[in-house]
C-alpha cells in the first residue's frame, strides 16, 4: 500500500487526530441529548448497556489510554474504574451499578477531553508504539464512534416516538449492470502493516491465495429476502444449519428483527417510526443464522472473509490492496453511506462513485456483512495494545463482519477493517451479500 502523506506526516496525523476526536464527541453528545435523562439511565433492551454507561465508559478508556498509557497521570476518579470495565459486568446488569448520573458522567468525560487534547497537543507522535503515528488517539477515536454505534443500536430498541431523525439517502441512478462479479483466482495482499491507525486484528499484512470466485454486485435487498419469506424459507429445514434450525425454532424467528406483517404487508420499526419495508433497500437486522440460510435457499453461500476482502481491495491492473474499494482516497459523501448522515442503508446500486475497482458496489457503509469465517488471527498477530480487543474474542463462537453500516464513522471503517459477534445477533446493523466459486 502506498501512504498518501496525510498518513505519515506527524502534523496532518495530529489534525487528523483532534478532528476525528471532536466529530465523535459531537455524535456522542447527540445520542445522549436527544432523550431525557430516565431514557438515559433504563435499560432498554438486556441485550445493551444503559446509554449512561456507554458515555461515562467513554470517558473511562480515553481516561485510561490517553491520560494515564501515553501521559502517566495519575487516576481522575480511580474507584470509577471496575464499574467501566467491560469485562467486570455484562450489559444486563450494569443498570444496577452505581453508575455515575447523567450530568456527572458528561461533566467526567468533558473533564478527560480536556485534558486529552493538551496530551494531543504535547505529545510528540513518535517514540513508542502507542504514539507512533498517533496511534493511541486514533484507536480512542474509534472507540468513542465504536460506542455511538452502539448507542444508536440502543436508540432503535427503545420503544416510544423518534428522538433521532435524518433524511433519507438520495435515490441513485437506477441500476443497470451485472448482478455479480467475477473476482480473479490468484494471490492478494489481506490485512495491512501501513495504514496507521489500524487495529491488532487487521495486521499484518499477508499474502492469500484465493481462488476465482462470483460476488453479488449489491448487498441482498429487502425485496429479495422477502422472496426467501414468502417461499417459507423460515419452515423449511433445508436451508439451516443445526444450531440455526434450532435458534430460530426456539425462538419463534420468522422474519427479520423489526418486521412485522400487516393486511398482507411487511412493515418494519425504524427509529420510532413504523413505515412499509422499502423492497431496494439492502435488508438489514439479520443474524448470520438467517443470512447462511438465505444463501442456501438461492442456491449460493455467503463468502469468506478473504474473498470479501479481495472484492473490496484488490486492484487487478497493479496487483496491490486499497486501502478502500475505490481507491487509496478517504470516503466522502459520494463514496459511502457512513457517519449516522442517514438513518437507513442506501437503496441497492447506490454510490457509483464508491464501487470497487472490479465493479462491486456498497462494500462500504450501509449495512455491515456477515461472512462464512470465524474471527480469527492472521499469522503474526500480536495483542495491541491490550488483548480484551481483540485476542479474547479470536475462536469459533464469533462470525466476522465487514464492510461497516450507516452508523459507523469513516475513522473506524476501511478495507481492513473487521468486526464480529455472535451468529444469533440481529440487532446489530447486519445484512449480507452472497457468493458462488468461479468456473474452474
Ligand atoms: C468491535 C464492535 C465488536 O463493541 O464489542 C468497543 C468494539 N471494543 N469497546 C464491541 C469495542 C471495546 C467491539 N466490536
Ligand atoms: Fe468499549
Amino acid at each position: 500500500m502506498t501512504a498518501p502523506e496525510a498518513l505519515t506526516d506527524p502534523e496532518s496525523l495530529r489534525e487528523r487526530a483532534l478532528a476525528a476526536l471532536t466529530t465523535a464527541r459531537e455524535r456522542t453528545a447527540l445520542l445522549t441529548s436527544c432523550v431525557e435523562d430516565p431514557d438515559l439511565t433504563a435499560q432498554h433492551s438486556p441485550l445493551m448497556s444503559p446509554l449512561v454507561w456507554d458515555l461515562a465508559h467513554i470517558g473511562n478508556q480515553e481516561e485510561l489510554w490517553l491520560l494515564r498509557a501515553v501521559a502517566g497521570r495519575d487516576a481522575i476518579r480511580p474507584e470509577i474504574d471496575g464499574l467501566y470495565d467491560a469485562f467486570e459486568h455484562p450489559r444486563a446488569e450494569r443498570p444496577s451499578l452505581p453508575l455515575l448520573p447523567p450530568a456527572e458522567a458528561r461533566k467526567y468525560a468533558a473533564e478527560v477531553r480536556g485534558r486529552a487534547l493538551d496530551v494531543l497537543e504535547g505529545t510528540a507522535f513518535r517514540g513508542s508504539r502507542l504514539t507512533e503515528a498517533g496511534f493511541a488517539f486514533g484507536m480512542i477515536a474509534q472507540h468513542e464512534q465504536q460506542h455511538d454505534e452502539t448507542m444508536l443500536i440502543t436508540h432503535q430498541l427503545r420503544k416510544g416516538p423518534a428522538a433521532l431523525t435524518a433524511p433519507a439517502p438520495e435515490a441513485p441512478p437506477p441500476f443497470t449492470g451485472p448482478s455479480e462479479v467475477l473476482v480473479p483466482g490468484g494471490p492478494f495482499t489481506m490485512g495491512t502493516s501501513a495504514e496507521p491507525w489500524s487495529l491488532d486484528n487487521e495486521r499484518p499484512a499477508h499474502q492469500r491465495l484465493v481462488p476465482a470466485f462470483w460476488i453479488d454486485t449489491t448487498p441482498v435487498t429487502n425485496g429479495a429476502y422477502t422472496a426467501f419469506v414468502e417461499d417459507g424459507g423460515y419452515e423449511d429445514e433445508r436451508w439451516w444449519t443445526p444450531a440455526g434450525w434450532d435458534h430460530i425454532r426456539s425462538h419463534s424467528i420468522e422474519a427479520p428483527l423489526y418486521w412485522r406483517r400487516e393486511g398482507g404487508q411487511w412493515l418494519r420499526r425504524r427509529f420510532g417510526v413504523t413505515e412499509p419495508v422499502p423492497a431496494d433497500e439492502p435488508v438489514l437486522h439479520v443474524c448470520w443464522y438467517e443470512a447462511d440460510a438465505y444463501a442456501r435457499w438461492a442456491g449460493r453461500r455467503l463468502p469468506t472473509e478473504e474473498e470479501w476482502e479481495k472484492a473490496a481491495r484488490h486492484d487487478p491492473v497493479s496487483g496491490r490492496s486499497t486501502r478502500y474499494p475505490w481507491g487509496d482516497a478517504d470516503p466522502g459523501p459520494e463514496h459511502a453511506n457512513l457517519g449516522q448522515r442517514h438513518l437507513r442503508p442506501a437503496p441497492a446500486g447506490s454510490y457509483p462513485a464508491g464501487a470497487s475497482l472490479l465493479g462491486v458496489r456498497q462494500l462500504i457503509g450501509d449495512v455491515w456483512e456477515w461472512t462464512a469465517s470465524d474471527f480469527l488471527p492472521y499469522p503474526g498477530f500480536t495483542a495491541f495494545p491490550y488483548k480484551e480487543y481483540s485476542q479474547v474474542f479470536f475462536g469459533p463462537d464469533h462470525k466476522v463482519l465487514r464492510g461497516g453500516s450507516f452508523a459507523v464513522d469513516q475513522v473506524a471503517c476501511r478495507g481492513t477493517f473487521r468486526n464480529w459477534d455472535y451468529p444469533i445477533r440481529r440487532q446489530i446493523f447486519s445484512g449480507f451479500r452472497t457468493a458462488r466459486d468461479g468456473a474452474a
